[in-house]
């Protein structure tokens, strides 16, 4: 029987590599960016060259209006959903210090990051209690869940958000048979990491990360594949880093 994942920010970096890993895995994939499809026809190529079946919706998920349209276009398609991968996040626009950062760029990131994340998962969450097959939901946090950055503190604040959502769901929906996962990437090479591309290749040349290498989206797909894939049935509200180590404290 097909099953039908829901992938935010599917269209470029982490989110399209956790695109086609589902696809390739037998899901049918609703695939979420902000904008029209057309501006997207080198990504998604991928998916219509290999006959794969998908949908693309456009959608900003910090938009309620939006987040509805998502889930409505994904159920009247596919009349289901079986997986929710919250995978769509920003950075701020500008690294400011802590003690300079604008309430704007805070309510930026934690509009996208946090409250999107929460009020999409509500409606998903909504809709799998419904269904007679459940689901599982993955959010896509990262390492700043825990690591402080004092020039992104907005960032950090809502990865920190996004792990506490996984567990409030995980700990909600266990009653519905509806399991929840986070995946923590560490540093992926992608448009996110491109403006501190040399300050994280330095990193690794200092060996900073266990695993002396940049993680590529494909690392952190195969997290969410893994997840996604059933294999943690009496497992719920739990995170796996994706970080090359980076979580190891040293001495
Ligand atoms: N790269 C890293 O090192 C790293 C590390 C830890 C965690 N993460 C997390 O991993 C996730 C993916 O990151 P990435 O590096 O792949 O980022 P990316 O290359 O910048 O891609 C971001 C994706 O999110 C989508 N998006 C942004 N705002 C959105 C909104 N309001 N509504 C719907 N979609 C939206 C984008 O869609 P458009 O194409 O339409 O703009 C794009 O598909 C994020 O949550 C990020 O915080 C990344």
């Amino acid at each position: 029987m097909t099953r039908t994942a829901i992938v935010t920010g599917g269209t470029r970096g982490i989110g399209l590599a956790i695109a086609k890993q589902l696809s390739e895995d037998g899901f049918s994939v609703v695939i979420v960016g902000t904008r029209e499809k057309e501006a997207y026809a080198e990504q998604l190529k991928w998916f219509d060259e290999n006959e794969r079946d998908y949908l693309y919706v456009t959608g900003d998920i910090s938009n309620k209006e939006d987040r509805i349209h998502i889930v409505k276009m994904s159920v009247s398609h596919y009349g289901k959903i079986n997986l929710l991968v919250n995978n769509a996040g920003v950075a701020p626009k500008v690294r400011a210090d802590l003690l300079t950062m604008s309430e704007e760029s805070f309510d930026y990131v934690l509009g996208i990051n946090l409250r999107g994340n929460m009020f999409l998962t509500q409606l998903v969450a909504n809709q799998m209690t419904q269904q007679e097959e459940k689901g599982i939901i993955i959010n896509v946090s990262s390492c700043s869940a825990e690591v402080s950055s004092v020039n992104r503190g907005e960032y950090c604040v809502s990865k920190a958000g996004v792990s506490m959502l996984t567990k409030l769901y995980a700990d909600r929906l266990s009653s519905e048979g509806i399991l929840v996962y986070e995946v923590r990437p560490g540093v992926i090479l992608t448009d996110m990491t491109s403006t501190v591309q040399s300050k994280y290749e330095k990193m690794i040349e200092d060996g900073v990360f266990p695993i002396r290498r940049w993680g590529v989206p494909e690392d952190v797909a195969l997290a969410v594949s893994a997840f996604a894939g059933g294999k943690f049935p009496y497992t719920t509200g739990n995170y796996i880093d994706v970080d090359g180590g980076f979580h190891i404290k040293r001495l």
